[in-house]
């Protein structure tokens, strides 16, 4: 038997690909399951296939003694407990690659919102109050010409800064490893990046070493004109200092697509004007989400084959 559990519904052409190869029980509830809802209905499971809210920790991976693998439908895999997925012997994937392009799109839909306060003018005009051109109606700020700080040049990280080229936007960017080759791009230490840039885009994969990465310290280093972007993991910044920053006026605006808390949001947060705020939907278009279940598809086949998946995370783990 191939059994695989789905804890939640795909799109449809991924969904019945995957029906084709394996024996599958799925979610078909229009909500997430509880991790007890997932260890009673995946227990006899091979591969769990799950979603970046479902905490898959140890408790969960020890309910399911068949589990030979975890498919994850999404790049970011701080959801799940990869150091003792490994110990057990259980191959984790994930979906990178292909959701790149879809979230640097994003992640420049919120910089084009907080910095011309689309939302804002979207519902002063929806509401009947838009009374003719004024000289200072919803005043924003410019994009061309300022400083982008890519915080994390990874994949999305260079996809966002390449869309930057355009706007003759001067780049600045923190990377372990990697170099950008863009007109206009320097390489530079967070701090400077900080205080520096005029919008800041965070791209980094939440970890043990990223988590708060940017708190109160970090925004009274940015300018009072500053944007904060987010399409990565909500822990990468404190909440609470990020609300104060932004009461304080200590920084111009944020446009967020995830929260530290999902799907909680800090009490006062949506009470602010000069923040956008996204139910996050970075990968989230038809494309990208069909493809995203076609990866994990090739990686359950391999699985079950007793191959190594293409996108194997834990690649430590034994066979
Ligand atoms: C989305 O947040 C992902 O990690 O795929
Ligand atoms: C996306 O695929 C990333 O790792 O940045």
């Amino acid at each position: 038997m191939r059994k695989v559990f789905l804890t939640r519904k795909i799109p449809q052409t991924p969904l019945h690909e995957l029906q084709k190869i394996c024996d599958l029980k799925y979610n078909d509830l229009d909500r997430n399951l509880t991790q007890e809802e997932i260890i009673e209905q995946a227990e006899d499971c091979k591969i769990l296939f799950c979603l970046l809210g479902d905490k898959i920790d140890q408790r969960v991976i020890d309910a399911l003694p068949k589990l030979q693998g975890i498919v994850n439908y999404a790049v970011g895999y701080n959801n799940i407990d990869i150091a003792y997925a490994t110990q057990r012997g259980i191959a984790v994937t994930n979906t990178p690659g292909v959701l790149t392009e879809t979230t640097a799109d994003l992640a420049w839909a919120l910089i084009f919102s907080v910095a011309r306060r689309v939302v804002e003018a979207d519902q002063l005009t929806r509401s009947g109050n838009f009374k003719g051109w004024a000289p200072e109606l919803l005043l924003g700020g410019d994009i061309h010409g300022k400083t982008l700080g890519i915080v994390g040049a990874g994949r999305i990280g260079k996809a966002v800064a390449k869309r930057a080229v355009g706007f003759n936007m001067k780049l600045l960017y923190t990377s372990r490893n990697s170099q950008m080759d863009l007109p206009n791009s320097e390489k530079v230490e967070l701090d400077y990046l900080l205080q520096n840039a005029d919008f800041i885009s965070l791209h980094v994969p939440l970890t043990e070493q990223t988590r708060h990465l940017i708190a109160a310290r970090e925004f009274e280093m940015m300018k009072s004109s500053t944007f904060l972007i987010n399409t990565a993991r909500g822990a990468v910044v404190k909440e609470a200092d990020l609300l104060a920053a932004l009461q304080n006026k200590q920084i111009a605006g944020a446009g967020l697509d995830v929260y530290e808390e999902e799907p909680r949001l800090i009490s006062g947060l949506n009470k602010l004007s000069n923040v956008v705020l996204l139910p996050h939907v970075g990968s989230g278009t038809l494309e990208t989400r069909d493809e995203m279940g076609m990866i994990c598809i090739n990686n359950i086949k391999a699985i079950l084959a007793g191959e190594l998946p293409p996108d194997l995370v834990n690649t430590d783990v034994k066979k």
